[in-house]
């Protein structure tokens, strides 16, 4: 039997067929209007390109973590105006994306007239590996395009069940980039390789980076996820926020990294404001400790040096993660100084990956100091241990 095989966009004839394009779409809006982001922007060739081969498009995404109180500030709705103004096209926005698509609608669209659904994760189905609503989906769609590398770490419906449930699959321009770069990172990485993880997700990324940890000689921690592992080294850390479940884990990790020789650097002061007013100045802290009823914002300036140093020598750089709540200028400081200070590492291979992680590299304009933007954080990371992720193994045929 043969091996099963990976095609592409460009494996396909597109003339006429439904082509649904899973996107990732997940990046910043401000009072409407719609943020530049590499994101969005490495998805434009594949959606133009199937337009251009007169393919009929519907386009799907998700978009940040939404709650059943919270549903209006991730719709996709404002996208529809900026996909509409870059692909000169009518969009037709689908809300209510439980409701069965006209087949009269469908068959109108052309390269003037695109479908872009409302955030996926609206229904329930999206996350729950839902079978019978990836075969609704499926009705609707000739050829499935994976263009979503970031999310493709999951096991959900549109990213993972989707695609099985149709006949034609393939990957989209910037996933086949992802791919080739990350292949490339893994046959080779030159030592030391240094992971600076930041951002909130310490669950998600421990798991990855524990699997990751015989190609890694140093590892910097920073950000959120930082206090659960000072905590989990009994450190006293104030009003941080503790992601108590992964607190085992977190110190398995510290031992296991122990054991095998790695370093691990922790953060050693932080900016802090207390919790009763956080709109006070910022303070910074002597040492390690937290004070009680105060909450940690940034890393400090002995943290910023300490991290500096040791990418000292660096042969390959991974970089995923915000130091602290860098969206806001009071807090950014941290995360902006390493930025700089990956951006000097003359040497090493330099790759940044994930949406916040990328915006810093943007706002200071440093994107030509890196090698590789990669669109996803924890996708890259995995995919570096793995070699592939769900998301293309499903696409597989
Ligand atoms: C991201 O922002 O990293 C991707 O869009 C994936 O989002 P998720 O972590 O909410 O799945």
């Amino acid at each position: 039997m043969p091996s099963p095989k990976l095609y592409s966009i460009e494996d396909f004839d597109l003339k006429d067929q439904k082509v649904f394009i899973r996107t990732d779409f997940n990046v910043p809006v401000e009072e409407g209007k719609v943020e530049e982001h590499i994101r969005l922007k490495s998805a434009l060739p594949t959606i133009q390109y199937a337009l251009e081969n007169k393919a009929k498009v519907i386009i799907g995404s998700h978009r940040g973590r939404p709650e059943k109180n919270n549903k209006k500030n991730f719709s996709l709705e404002p996208f529809g105006y900026y996909l509409g103004n870059k692909l000169n096209c009518e969009v037709l926005f689908v809300e209510d994306i439980d409701s069965v698509i006209p087949s009269i609608l469908l068959s109108s669209l052309n390269h003037k007239k695109i479908i872009l659904l409302e955030n996926l994760r609206f229904h329930t189905g999206e996350e729950a590996g839902d079978i019978s609503w990836a075969e609704k989906l499926a009705s609707y769609v000739d050829i499935y395009i994976n263009e979503a590398f970031s999310v493709s770490h999951r096991d959900h419906t549109s990213v993972m069940v989707l695609p099985q449930k149709v006949k034609k699959r393939g990957l989209g321009f910037s996933m086949q980039k992802e791919r080739e770069t990350l292949d490339y990172i893994r046959k080779n990485s030159p030592a030391p390789f240094v992971l600076l993880a930041g951002g909130v997700k310490v669950g998600d990324k421990v798991k990855v980076i524990s699997r990751l940890v015989d190609r890694l000689d140093t590892i910097l921690i920073g950000g959120v996820m930082a206090y659960t592992f000072l905590k989990a080294k009994g450190v006293y850390t104030g009003a941080a926020f503790i992601q108590k479940e992964s607190l085992g884990m977190a110190e398995e990790f510290i031992n296991r990294l122990k054991i095998r020789g790695k370093k691990l650097l922790l953060p050693i002061d932080h900016v802090v404001v207390p919790v009763a007013n956080r709109q006070s100045p910022p303070q910074i802290t002597d040492g390690v400790e937290i004070p009680e009823g105060f909450c940690p914002m940034d890393i400090g300036p002995k943290t910023v040096e300490l991290f500096s140093k040791a990418l000292t020598g660096a042969g390959t750089v991974f970089w995923n993660g915000p130091f602290g709540k860098f969206e806001d200028s009071s807090f950014a400081k941290g995360t902006l100084a390493m930025c700089e200070s990956i951006a000097q590492c003359d040497d090493a291979f330099k790759v940044v990956g994930g949406g916040d992680s990328i915006a810093a590299v943007f706002k200071l304009n440093k994107q030509e100091c890196f090698n590789y933007i990669s669109t996803g954080g924890g996708a890259a990371l995995k995919y570096l241990e793995q070699g592939t992720l769900p998301g293309i193994h499903s696409l597989l045929s």
